[in-house]
């Protein structure tokens, strides 16, 4: 199939086209718009790829998104591009409507005039908000608790419109917290890891107590991709990880298998608005036939597998880290400017 990954420089985006290529005969074409997030070194081993190709482009373009999916003959849509750390957020939501919202309705839009076969929008459990009792389940009304999550909302109820009123074969996934190689060091995981091999402290937000499900992210991947291909149009999946635990436990996990001692842990501020726990039950995927490995054992190798790649790859981290990167993007878009 022709399919058009849109965000694929990013953490889950490299990691989804990667595993597509290494496992499934497909075509893809990366719409990226390369923000800070956005880095092509993610994808260096598989840039000559006979059956990939980069686009760089806003998905808010319509020209640009159209004249892709035409020139391309595009039969398939992933929409993994986002504006996705909720701390950036709150401090200023502009880019997240703009992206997530009207980004997504763009592609809809050009999706639905070119008859894509499939279009599939990458949600997030954060939709749901907080849980102290139930895990959510895909039926449960949504209740986003800060602008990335209410942006992502926001983007599935199009979506969902769009299946209602012109029966354009959409689907959504929403997945618990990823974590593995090429995630930007500001997230929670690989801000740890990175922290504890600089030496740093690492900063665990109010008391810690709150509690987050974690999958892998290649076993998110493969659930996308087979949600891709046998999920029913119109509904929506949720993937979790089933590894739910407070970040206070996750942090002391990741520094024993890191040989450092609880002292590194410093409790700072915490966010504004911090959803309590989030979690979902993903029956219905696993019904489909989708199925994740689990347990604590497979948890803490995955994990050990994780501190080993940013061990393993600290040029990749400590340019993002030093402001190098995020400098080359800011000279790249103002010589773009002028
Ligand atoms: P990321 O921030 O690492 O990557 C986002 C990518 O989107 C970047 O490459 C960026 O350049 C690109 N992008 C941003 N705005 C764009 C635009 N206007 N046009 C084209 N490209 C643009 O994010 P991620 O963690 O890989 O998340 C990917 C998707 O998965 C997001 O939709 C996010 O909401 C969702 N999600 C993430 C998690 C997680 O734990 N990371 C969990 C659930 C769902
Ligand atoms: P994060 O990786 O930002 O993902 P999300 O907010 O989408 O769940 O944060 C995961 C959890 O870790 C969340 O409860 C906030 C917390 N956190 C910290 O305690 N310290 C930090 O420095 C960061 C970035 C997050």
């Amino acid at each position: 199939m022709r399919i058009l990954v849109t965000g694929g420089a990013g953490f889950i985006g490299s990691n989804f086209i990667k595993y597509l290529l290494e496992n499934i005969d497909n075509e893809i074409i990366n719409l990226d718009k390369l923000t800070y997030a956005g880095n092509l070194e993610n994808l260096i081993d598989i840039e000559n790829n006979s059956n990939y190709e980069f686009v760089e482009g806003d998905i808010c373009d319509r020209k640009l998104v159209d004249k892709t999916i035409e020139r391309k003959d595009i039969e398939g849509i992933i929409n993994f591009a986002a504006e996705s750390h909720v701390d950036r957020s709150i401090d200023s939501a502009i880019e997240f409507a703009r992206t997530n919202f009207e980004g997504t309705l763009n592609l809809l839009e050009i999706a639905r005039d070119k008859k894509i076969k499939r279009f599939l929008q990458v949600s997030t459990d954060e939709v749901y908000g907080s849980t102290l009792g139930e895990s959510f389940r895909e039926t449960d009304s949504l209740n986003p608790n800060n602008p990335y999550a209410a942006s992502k909302a926001a983007a599935d109820l199009l979506c969902h419109s769009f299946f209602k009123t012109y029966n354009f074969p959409i689907i959504i996934t929403r997945s618990t917290n990823n974590f593995g190689p090429y995630q930007y060091p500001e997230k929670f995981l690989p801000l740890m890891i990175t922290n504890i091999i600089e030496g740093k402290k690492i900063p665990i937000y109010g008391t810690g107590e709150n509690v987050r499900d974690w999958i892998y992210v290649e076993d998110n991947c493969r659930a996308i991709e087979f949600i891709f291909r046998k999920g029913k149009n119109g509904q929506i999946y949720n993937i979790a990880g089933k590894n739910e635990l407070s970040n206070l436990n996750l942090a002391k996990i990741v520094l024993s298998l890191m040989n450092e001692s609880e002292d590194k842990i410093e409790f700072v501020a915490d966010r504004k608005g911090h959803d309590f726990r989030y979690s979902i039950d993903d029956f219905k995927r696993r019904y489909l036939g989708s199925s994740t490995p689990s347990g604590q054992d497979y948890f803490t190798e995955r994990l050990k597998s994780t501190i080993d790649w940013y061990k393993q790859n600290e040029s990749w981290w400590k340019r993002i880290k030093s402001g190098e990167h995020f400098k080359e993007w800011q000279e790249r878009n103002y010589t773009r400017r002028n």
